[in-house]
C-alpha cells in the first residue's frame, strides 16, 4: 500500500517506518524543516531503541522518505494518518490546532479519494470535526471526492516503541464505512499474524478508549504514590505491599511501581484532556482531577525530602540528579518530574549536577537556563562534593552502582530515591542515610 504519515514525531515516525517494514511504501511529512532535513540526510531527530537501523533499512530498500511538502504527501498516500501533536490547551482540553490543519491541508490538495486515519491521541467528537473540516475544503474548492475517517488511537510507549507496534496487545480501529474497515484490516493483518488483535468499534468508542486507557494507568500510579507516601509514616514498605496486591490476578503487578510521579508526553495531558471533556458534558470525573493532583505534589516529594534533612533553604547546598528523562529509555523530556525537582531546588537557592545517559541534549534545551544547574558526562562525576544524590529516572545502569566510590564522591552520604532501586537495608549497612519512596 501506499501511504502517508503526516507529523514525523514520535508516534509517526515509528508508525511510517513500521509500515514499511512489512513492505508498504510510506511517505512522512513534517511542518518542521529541520526535522524533515535530519531524517533525509539518514539522522533522526528523536531517541527510540531500535529505530534508527530499521528507518536506515527502510530508506535503503526504497520503501520510507521524507518529505516537507504537503501536496506531494497529500497526493502519494490512498490512507493519511494524522499523527501530529495534540498538546493541551490553556484550560487542559486537547488543542486540535494541528489535527485540524492536517484535515485542511489533505481537503486542499486531495484529488482522488482517501481514507484519513486519526492516530493522534483525540477527545471524542474530533472525527467528526476532521470529516468536517475536509468537507468544508472539498466544497470550497468546488470539489466533491470521496473520503472516510477513521479513528485508530496508537498504544506504543516510548522506550519500547518498535516492539509494541510490530507486536501490538491490541490494534483499535473506529470505522464506519466498510471501505475503510477492509482496508484497515489488509493494512494491520502482517502485524497480527499469530491471532487476530484488531477491535474494530464505532469511532467514538475508539476515541473514547485512548483516554481511557491512560487515564486507567495514571490512576494506579497516583493510587500507588499515595499509598507509598501512608506507608512511610505507618512503618510499612510499599515494596512488599506492591506485591502482596499484584498477586491477585484482579489487580496485577503492571503499574503498581510507586516513584516520583508521572510525566511524559501522553499521561499528563491525557489526563486533563479526559477531565476536560467530563467538564464539557456535565461530569466532574473526580477520581481523575484527584490523580493529577495527587501527582503534581508527587513530583516534589524528593524536594520535600530534602527539605526535611537539610531544612528550608538550600542556599549554598549542591546536589546530583541520576536520569532526567521522563522515563528510561527516552529522552524525551516533556512533563518530565525532573524538570519540577530542578526548578524547585533553584529556586531554594541550590547548585545542581544532573546526569542522564540519552536525555541530556533535551534537557539543556529545556532547562539548560536554571541557574545552578550543570550538566555532567558521566554518572559518578556528577557525585562530585554533592550534599546528596537524587535518583528521579530508573535507569538500568544505576541498578548496581559502586556504592564504595559513591560514599567518597558524596559530601554526605546521603541517597534519595525516587524510582525505590536499592535495598533500604543494606544500604544502611553501607552507612548511607538512604530514602525511597514508601519504605
Ligand atoms: N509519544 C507517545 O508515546 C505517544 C503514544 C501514543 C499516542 N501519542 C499521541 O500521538 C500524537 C503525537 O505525539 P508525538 O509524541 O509523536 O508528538 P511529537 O511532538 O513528537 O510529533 C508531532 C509532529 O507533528 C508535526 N506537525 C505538527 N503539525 C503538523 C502538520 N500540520 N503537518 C505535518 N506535521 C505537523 C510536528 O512538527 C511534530 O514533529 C499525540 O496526540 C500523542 O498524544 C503519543
Amino acid at each position: 500500500m501506499k501511504i502517508t504519515v503526516v507529523g514525523s514525531g514520535y508516534v509517526g515516525l515509528v508508525t511510517g517506518t513500521c509500515l514499511a517494514e512489512v513492505g508498504n511504501h510510506v511517505l512522512c511529512l513534517d511542518v518542521d524543516p529541520a526535522k524533515i532535513a535530519t531524517l533525509q540526510q539518514g539522522g533522526i531527530p528523536i531517541y527510540e531503541p531500535g529505530l534508527e537501523d530499521m528507518v536506515r533499512r527502510n530508506v535503503a530498500a526504497g520503501r520510507l522518505s521524507f518529505s516537507t511538502d504537503i501536496a506531494a504527501t497529500v497526493a502519494f498516500g490512498e490512507i493519511q494518518f494524522i499523527a501530529v501533536g495534540t498538546p493541551p490547551d490553556e484550560d487542559g482540553s486537547a488543542d486540535l490546532q494541528y489535527v485540524l490543519a492536517a484535515a485542511r491541508n489533505i481537503g486542499l490538495h486531495m484529488t482522488e479519494p482517501k481514507v484519513v486515519v486519526d492516530k493522534s491521541t483525540v477527545p471524542v467528537g474530533t472525527a467528526d470535526k476532521v470529516k468536517a473540516q475536509i468537507a468544508a475544503t472539498l466544497a470550497e474548492r468546488g470539489a466533491d471526492i470521496a473520503f472516510s475517517v477513521v479513528s485508530n488511537p496508537e498504544f506504543l510507549k516510548e522506550g519500547a516503541a518498535i516492539e509494541d507496534f510490530m507486536k501490538p496487545d491490541r490494534i483499535v480501529v473506529g470505522a464506519e464505512d466498510e471501505r475503510a474497515i477492509e482496508l484497515m484490516r489488509r493494512l494491520y493483518a502482517p502485524f497480527q499474524r499469530n491471532h487476530d488483535r484488531i477491535l474494530f468499534m464505532d469511532v467514538r468508542s475508539a476515541e473514547l478508549t485512548k483516554y481511557a486507557a491512560n487515564a486507567m494507568l495514571a490512576t494506579r500510579i497516583s493510587f500507588m504514590n499515595e499509598l507509598a507516601n501512608l506507608a512511610e509514616d505507618l512503618g510499612a514498605d510499599i515494596e512488599l505491599v506492591r506485591r502482596g496486591i499484584g498477586s491477585d490476578p484482579r489487580i496485577g503487578y503492571h503499574f503498581l511501581y510507586p516513584g516520583a510521579g508521572y510525566g511524559g508526553s501522553c499521561f499528563p495531558k491525557d489526563v486533563k484532556a479526559l477531565v476536560a471533556s467530563g467538564r464539557e458534558q456535565g461530569h466532574a470525573m473526580r477520581v481523575l482531577t484527584a490523580v493529577e493532583e495527587a501527582n503534581e505534589a508527587q513530583k516534589r516529594r524528593l524536594v520535600d525530602k530534602l527539605v526535611k534533612r537539610f531544612g528550608e533553604d538550600l542556599q549554598g547546598r549542591h546536589f546530583a540528579i541520576w536520569g532526567l528523562a521522563f522515563k528510561p529509555n527516552t529522552d524525551d523530556m516533556r512533563e518530565a518530574s525532573s524538570r519540577v525537582i530542578v526548578a524547585e531546588l533553584a529556586r531554594r537557592g541550590a547548585t545542581v549536577a544532573a546526569y542522564d545517559p540519552v536525555a541530556a541534549e533535551e534537557a539543556r534545551r529545556v532547562m539548560g537556563d536554571t541557574p545552578g544547574l550543570g550538566f555532567a558526562d558521566d554518572m559518578m562525576a556528577a557525585l562530585q562534593g554533592a550534599d546528596a544524590l537524587l535518583i528521579v529516572t530508573e535507569w538500568k545502569m544505576f541498578r548496581a552502582p559502586d556504592f564504595d566510590a559513591i560514599k567518597a564522591s558524596l559530601k554526605q552520604p546521603v541517597i534519595i530515591d525516587g524510582r525505590n532501586m536499592y535495598d533500604p537495608a543494606w544500604l544502611r549497612e553501607l552507612g548511607f542515610d538512604y530514602q525511597a519512596i514508601g519504605r
